[in-house]
């Protein structure tokens, strides 16, 4: 036996965190190498077998309980996914720690995406909030109770820069920005592991999907890949290399064919660049089956090759895939592939392993005291509301609608989300309880007094039928009925809070569309009461950018919700009431058409950038749609306003090398306090490649109070001036630059200097 016996309670205290007792690299690696030594080359490719669990699937093909239950006991498992609870991960753990020969415990895994059961906003909400220590903090919560129910890693957090909002999974990332999604991704993966993975509160992270897969082909899932080496290095690859600096324990590759070579065969990512150029000594788990898969891709024959070519590249685990296990001890015995390359994937295991805890105390994660103490706690709630609420953004608030006035007797809470207890928990829920949200309905009537009247109706279905995340959905483009009543309840009220979008199902994996409108039934439900209600506010609630060109146009408010989460009803009231002013700022561009897609701020010029005054049609354009955003990125309002006075720079020009001082003065000449994102972008107007018309290279989020002038400064170093140029070679070049700092991407002041 490695380690000593212990029950899960006598080595985890009831509550609260133990100390443990960090293991230093030289102690496991010295360890790693005297467990090796004893490990048959079966034994060592078991270590690299990842199974799902039982009740619940998140791909296709699994194989059946008894083939699995006999591998883990014969110690051929080295990891499961979708196994939960500390009775049922205790339940395998001892399969494998009591039945096989040198007993080394297995990883349990999940996909704790945006919560365990207390739901944060889903991921391209939180970004909203612009604020890192906001997504840190809803990450160590998450933590905290995965950890609590017997978990040790997960698949988290996604980082695929995206630009096509039909792609379903934009609502699991960080939207349209390099530099945002790297903060993010940052932030995320501090909370997730925090100081110590060994800690009974951290988990591994993973930076995923390793690369490319959000540049799906026209947005549709799983499909081919075509990035060029300039757009990889300078817009996919900065949030994966920003993790792997911040020491993400894991990552994950994809399921996408990255420019004729499946990402999960890249050599070039896997070995070339992240484990030799970055340094990265975590593991690569694939995607689920992904190994496997490329024989589908085609690009292995059959699945002995797909192995080969899979562990010759770097993948150091087979997700659900069987193909490792049944091909990878023939491939050496015949000399295929060199047993060195079985070890390096095997240390990078059993290392995860030594760093959380697991070879001290196998047990140790899986406390049902702690599993019944830190989860939904009122301490992770509150997390939950104020991370709902900073993720909200204001998009229209004409006449002051919003926040609601004090005299108002009566809100009308209408729509197919309004009274939705599932739909805000988002999609990629983990194991939160179905229907366990605080509705919109029930979050205005936990926030007014008896003296306000708040009345209900549905309008329309969104969906009908099941909403699951592997059933397909019914979204309702036909049954109009229900709108009459809707408006009777409409013409009686004060206000209406008018609750449409899409059911969170229908964002997420597998769930791309080409149509991201708002559905028929919607839009009607929504014109029928701004007719007989002007004080309408639309409390729109999408797992993606939405083309709402109507409801921009005759709405007279818009608030941008997303699926906020447990807590979405409360922090729903909290901004409408006026409790917490709006901040959240767009991560990813609203389009104002599906046919504008892919869309984003940070594009190029082109050679015909600008209207020649309508005298030509030679320039780029659509001729039936303006180029721009509906709603561009960074952009979002305030109950007040801000201004934005004497932009400086400490110097015109500088050296290469040297660092820039920009500094502005924001003051908030409004009657309320309030969070601002100043946002700081360059243009590098000439280069060696074509270079965005815009980049964003800082932002701060300040509290400005009523009044209150404040001076927020920047630095521009290489760092940030600098770019991956011919031959992916990083330079930074002498020439002519704007600097650009505002509240959005477009409303902005500039001003220009030289890099010599
Ligand atoms: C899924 C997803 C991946 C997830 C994995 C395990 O197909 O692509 O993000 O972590 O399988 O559920």
């Amino acid at each position: 036996m490695i380690f000593s016996n212990t029950s899960c309670n006598e080595a985890n205290p009831m509550s609260g965190k133990i100390d443990s007792k960090m293991i230093t690299n030289a102690e496991i690696d010295k360890k790693i190498v005297e467990l090796m030594a004893k490990m048959t080359l079966e034994e060592k490719v078991g270590q690299m077998v990842q199974y799902s669990g039982f009740g619940e699937l998140t791909g296709p093909g699994a194989k059946d309980n008894d083939f699995k239950i006999n591998k883990i006991k014969a110690g051929l498992a080295g990891s499961m996914l979708n196994v939960t609870t500390a009775k049922q991960t205790r339940e395998f753990q001892e399969l494998a720690v009591n039945n096989s020969r040198l007993g080394i415990p297995m990883i349990f895994a999940y996909d704790v995406i945006h919560g365990y059961k207390t739901m944060m906003p889903i991921p391209l909400g939180e970004t909203a909030s612009w604020d890192m220590d906001v997504l840190e903090a809803g990450a160590a919560v998450a933590a905290k109770e995965a950890a609590a129910y017997g978990l040790h890693w997960t698949f988290a957090p996604m980082m695929d820069m995206m630009r096509d909002a039909r792609w379903g999974r934009v609502m699991e990332g960080a939207g349209e920005d390099p530099y945002l999604n790297s903060k993010a991704a940052v932030a995320r993966i501090n909370g997730f592991q925090g100081d110590d993975l060994s800690a009974n509160y951290t988990v591994a992270a993973c930076a995923k999907h390793f690369a490319g897969y959000g540049f799906a082909d026209a947005g549709r899932e799983y499909n081919t890949t075509e990035i060029t080496e300039h757009t990889l290095h300078n817009m996919v690859l900065p949030p994966f290399k920003a993790a792997a600096e911040a020491g993400v324990a894991t990552f994950m590759n994809g399921f996408n064919d990255l420019n004729g070579i499946p990402v999960t065969a890249s050599t070039y990512l896997q070995r070339d660049l992240l484990k030799e150029e970055w340094g990265f000594d975590g593991l690569i788990v694939s995607d689920w089956a992904s190994i496997a898969e490329l024989v589908g891709h085609g690009i292995a024959k059959d699945e002995r090759q797909a192995a080969e070519l899979a562990i010759k590249a770097g993948s150091d685990m087979d997700m659900e895939g069987y193909a490792y296990e049944d091909n990878l001890g023939a491939l050496v015995e015949e000399g295929k592939i060199d047993e060195a390359l079985i070890d390096d994937a095997c240390r990078r295991i059993l290392k995860l392993k030594f760093q959380l805890g697991l070879f001290d105390d196998p047990y140790k994660y899986c406390s049902e005291e702690r599993q019944k103490n830190d989860v939904l706690s009122p301490e992770n709630l509150a997390i939950a509301r104020d991370a709902a609420r900073k993720s909200i953004v204001l998009l229209k608030n004409e006449d002051n609608l919003l926040p609601i006035k004090n005299d108002v007797k009566t809100i009308a809470v209408i729509g197919p989300f309004a009274n939705d207890k599932n739909s805000p928990l988002g999609n990629w829920r983990a194991k939160a309880d179905p229907n366990s949200a605080v509705s919109l309905l029930e979050g205005i009537k936990n926030a007014v007094g008896e003296n306000v009247k708040v009345t209900y109706a549905k309008g329309v279905n969104a969906t009908t039928g099941r909403r699951e995340f592997v059933f397909e959905l019914n979204v309702n483009k036909t049954d109009f009925s229900g709108i009459e009543e809707a408006v009777a309840v409409a013409k009686n009220a004060d206000i209406v809070l008018l609750a449409i979008g899409e059911d969170c199902f229908q964002s997420g994996e597998g769930r791309s569309q080409v149509d991201i409108n708002l559905t028929a039934p919607q839009q009607a439900l929504f014109d029928a009461i701004q007719k007989v209600n002007k004080n309408t506010a639309v409390i729109l609630s999408n797992g993606r950018p939405m083309p709402i060109p109507a409801l921009a146009e005759n709405a007279t408010a818009i608030v941008e919700t997303w699926h906020l989460g447990s807590e979405s009803g409360n922090a729903i009231a909290d901004v409408l009431f006026g409790k917490y002013n709006p901040s959240g700022k767009l991560p990813m561009s609203f389009p104002r058409h599906g046919g504008q897609m892919p869309l984003y701020y940070n594009r190029k010029s082109t050679g015909r950038p600008d209207s020649r005054g309508g005298e030509v049609v030679f320039w780029s354009h659509y001729t039936d749609e303006k180029n721009t955003a509906l709603y561009p990125f960074g952009y979002g309002l305030s109950y007040t306003t801000f201004e934005y006075r004497n932009l400086k720079l400490d110097k015109s020009s500088m050296e290469v090398g040297e660092t820039l001082t920009v500094s502005v003065d924001v003051i908030n000449n409004g009657s309320r306090d309030g969070h601002e994102v100043v946002q700081l972008y360059i243009r590098d107007l000439f280069g060696s490649v074509t270079r965005p018309v815009k980049e964003l290279k800082g932002f701060e989020k300040v509290l400005l109070k009523a009044g209150e002038t404040k001076t927020v400064t920047f630095k521009l170093t290489n760092a940030e001036l600098g770019f991956y140029g011919q031959g992916a070679k990083y330079v930074v070049e002498s020439g002519d630059f704007k600097i650009f700092v505002g509240g959005n991407s477009v409303d902005l002041m500039e001003a220009d200097f030289e890099l010599k």
